[in-house]
């Protein structure tokens, strides 16, 4: 089963730990474990409790992003003081969470693209999606629209919830043992069916054949209920004030409950990572015998 840890620590920059420990706690990040700080700070919450209310989330975004290079939000409602507010917090756990990452994994910086905060303000449970979509589902996690060729997907995660709610997740079985037990439903790579996904608009570049099987394994996880239902895995409450890390892109992972989170996603690329062997692309280049990106 993946690896869960967990590090008591009250500094972003990691300062109370040794090289050593940081070292061995990237290890259990890129085995596809997730890494648990407990008591990490994020001052000025209190002042803005009255922002964690789903009336300010526009109902046609999936979630609040923020984007670090001009402080811009999409999918929030309200005036210029909810903006203002919502830029702090967001803003404030943008500014922790790469300072985290960059005492995690200092190797990271000389290949790693930024990417979007978000500010998700939606109960878990009750909503109502397609499978595909939905959450709850055990799945690892791949861009329909966007080709990343391997980059990879590291996400910063902190349960903000004011009302003592831990936020639930479910963690499934390594990334091998999941592209192992799917690898024969995966149907093979066509390039025209790749090239008339991006000419139909419905990826913005041409889906590889690393997207190709990200892809299917995210689909063929989530549809199949057997599968879900008795895979190994584990349940992992994380308490309020807690902040998690993970490869979303390996770590089998899923939402069953909880309200109010903060989330930074980062895309290193493979040849900065500690390890990149355990990269899923190397994983599944092993399993196909061939280049796929
Ligand atoms: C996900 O990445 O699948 C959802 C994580 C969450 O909402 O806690
Ligand atoms: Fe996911």
């Amino acid at each position: 089963m993946s690896a869960i840890q967990t590090l008591a620590t009250a500094h972003w920059d990691l300062q109370d730990l040794s090289a050593a420990q940081r070292a061995q706690a990237l290890a259990v990040v890129e085995d596809g474990g997730v890494l648990c700080l407990s008591d990490l700070p994020l001052p000025g919450l209190e002042e803005l409790r009255w922002l964690l209310d789903p009336k300010w989330a526009d109902p046609r975004h999936k979630n609040i992003s923020y984007e670090p290079a001009d402080r811009s939000l999409r999918g929030l409602l309200g005036d210029a003081a909810v903006h203002e507010a919502a830029q702090r917090l967001v803003g404030g756990f943008h500014a922790s969470a790469m300072e985290l990452v960059a005492a995690l994994a200092p190797g990271y910086a000389a290949g790693m693209r930024g990417a979007a905060a978000s500010l998700r303000l939606q109960q878990v449970e009750g909503r109502t999606t397609s499978w595909r979509k939905d959450d709850s589902r055990l799945h690892i996690d791949a861009f329909p629209s966007r080709p990343n060729r391997g980059e990879r997907i590291l996400r910063v995660f902190r349960n903000i919830n004011p009302n003592a709610k831990p936020r639930v997740w479910r963690v499934g079985e390594p990334f091998a043992d999941v592209a192992q037990r799917f690898r024969s439903r995966v149907p093979p790579y066509r390039r025209w069916q790749a090239a008339a996904l991006h000419r139909l608009g419905v990826t913005k570049s041409l889906r590889s054949p690393y997207d190709h099987i990200m892809m299917h394994l995210h689909d063929l996880m989530k549809a199949d209920l057997d599968y879900q239902r008795n895979c190994p895995q584990q349940t992992v409450p994380f308490a309020p004030g807690s902040t998690w890390v993970c490869f979303s892109d390996q770590t089998s992972h899923a939402v069953m409950s909880g309200q109010f989170m903060l989330e930074q996603t980062l895309h290193p690329a493979v040849a900065v990572m500690q390890a990149p062997a355990k990269a899923p692309i190397s994983v599944l280049e092993a399993l196909w015998q061939r280049p796929l990106a």
